[in-house]
């Protein structure tokens, strides 16, 4: 296995996704958590970058003795810069900052972590201080225009380091580079995700033992994934709550109660709509909204868990972007995901119990099929847990619900009977808060618009917005405004992610 010691970077779930890429098991683990290297005996360590100098007050330096346990080790980014720095290098603030594309080229011929590797090639930096000089019995492997020591190492100790990113997509030789380590590593490329459903329901079994489990089951695939895989753990210690918080698709409360009553699950559903609304009523700030609803939700399950009793431990489906997104460490707050930054303070649960908690939404998939989920449910398109709460843009009321409901179940129809949705990662329909002025029949209206949103992404951390087509687009809103009272305008969001998110709020 690899170790990643996680300085606090962006990219650094990224950088595991890229090893179990190669088929190599990989855990990430606080920096400050050397101990992890004793306790896991990891045939790699990988250290991450990160928003620190080596010079800050508060850093975290990996200690000397890492380097001499003779365990090849990657420095990436800051990781790169805290090598060079405890093992007597240089590392400056530079005048210039690299950020973004940079053309990189390779210096030594030699070097295993750029076999194959083109000599010149593009590579995604972002940092300020850089590496002026490479510490003693180290060789410069490749620059920059503006960074002497883009790469180094000293291969005697199998100690690499790399100034610029290879997890990111835009390192034209990433996957390369990662290919290397893990040879250089000598790992045996066996780790599959039936190795992860493997591990984890062992690990859950021997967490939970004979434990009563609540699983919040919202019918997508992340909260299905989660409660089958606690299914296998714990058998009938789970049981699974469905909460509808009238803030649901279209028919989908139903829909999602015909599926989950067919498997052999304990399966509760609870209509909360009406509790929902009323906590909502008056709230227009779109953090607020969420804190209310993940609030809301947890209230929930603690009613359902006292009917039960001794429910020790809920179970939720919250993925790697959720935790992200949500500021994990030191990275920023972009949006409280109900499950992560919009709990409570208090959660009357001995723990909380999330499985997927570091993959990516792909690789949930991959997990679901692993684990015999029909495709339907595997493929099914992401709909977050605050539902329509964050589409309607401002204030929640019934009416509004209704609005965008109608809006996006024709949107839904369409789209599908034109056959565009297979390339589709997420596309809905928002209400916006605007009202305007439009025309039907003689008289004038003064109504709502609904945006239409659609989306390419594998990983919904940044995303494309979809081409749909035209006389598709123009159908839609054609009947949105002839069939939903309420809209006279219908808009398409043509924005990609960063700088928009996918949902509005
Ligand atoms: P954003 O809007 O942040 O969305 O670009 C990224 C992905 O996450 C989903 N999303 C959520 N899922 N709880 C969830 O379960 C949430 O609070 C939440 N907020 C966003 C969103 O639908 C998209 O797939």
């Amino acid at each position: 296995m690899i170790l990643v010691l996680d300085f606090g970077g962006q990219y650094n779930q990224l950088i595991a996704r890229r090893v179990r890429e190669n088929h190599v098991y990989c855990e990430v683990h606080a920096a400050s958590n050397f101990d992890k290297v004793r306790e896991l005996r990891p045939e790699g360590i990988i250290l991450t970058g990160g928003p620190q100098s080596v010079y800050g007050s508060d850093v975290s330096l990996p200690p000397r003795e890492l380097f001499e346990l003779g365990i090849p080790i990657l420095g990436i980014c800051y990781g790169a810069q805290a090598m060079a720095h405890v093992l007597g290098g240089t590392v400056k603030p530079a005048t210039v900052s690299e950020y973004g594309k940079t053309d990189v080229e390779v210096v030594d011929g030699a070097s295993k972590l750029f076999a194959g590797v083109e000599k010149k090639s593009v590579a995604w930096m972002s940092h300020t201080d850089r590496i002026f000089a490479a510490p003693e019995n180290f060789t410069v492997t490749a620059v920059t225009k503006d960074c002497p020591v883009a790469a180094m190492e000293d291969a005697s100790r199998k100690l690499y380091a790399v100034q610029f990113h290879p997890e990111v997509v835009h390192t034209v030789e990433g996957m390369k580079i990662f290919s290397n380590f893990v040879d250089i590593c000598n790992c045996a490329r066996n780790w599959q995700m039936s190795s992860f459903v493997a591990k984890t329901v062992a690990e859950l079994k021997s967490k939970i033992g004979g434990g009563k489990v609540l699983c919040a089951l919202s019918g997508g695939v992340d909260s299905s994934v989660a409660a089958v895989l606690l299914s296998k753990a714990v058998g009938k210690n789970l049981t699974c709550v469905f909460v509808d918080h009238g803030l649901l698709r279209k028919n989908e409360a139903a829909e999602v109660k015909a599926v989950f009553s067919g498997f052999d699950l304990n399966f509760v559903a609870v209509d909360a709509a009406e509790r929902f609304l009323n906590k909502l009523r008056g709230v227009t700030d779109p953090e607020r909204k969420r804190k209310i609803i993940g609030e809301e939700f947890i209230r929930v399950f603690e009613e359902v868990s006292k009917k039960i009793g001794a429910v020790d431990y809920l179970v939720q489906g919250t993925i790697y972007p959720d935790v992200i997104e949500s500021g994990l460490g030191k990275s920023a707050v972009i949006k409280s995901h109900h499950n992560v930054g919009g709990l409570p303070d208090f959660v009357d649960f001995k723990e909380i119990v999330e499985p997927l908690r570091l993959l990516f939404k792909d690789e949930v998939r991959q997990a679901g099929r692993e684990l015999g989920l029909p495709e339907h449910i595997v493929n099914r398109q992401p709909f977050p847990g605050p539902g329509l709460g964050i589409r309607i843009i401002g204030e929640v009321t019934a009416e509004k619900v209704r609005l965008v409901q109608d809006a996006d179940a024709i949107y839904r129809e369409e789209v599908a009977r034109a056959g565009v949705d297979k390339n589709l990662a997420q596309y809905f329909a928002a209400l916006t808060n605007m009202r305007s002025v439009g025309v039907m029949g003689d008289g004038r209206t003064y109504d709502f618009a609904i945006a239409l949103r659609a989306v390419l992404t594998s990983d919904f951390m940044t995303a494309e917005a979809a081409q749909i087509p035209w006389d598709v687009l123009s159908r839609v809103a054609n009947r949105i405004v002839n069939e939903v009272k309420g809209v006279n305008r219908v808009l398409y969001d043509c924005t990609s992610k960063p700088p928009a998110t996918i949902e509005f709020e």
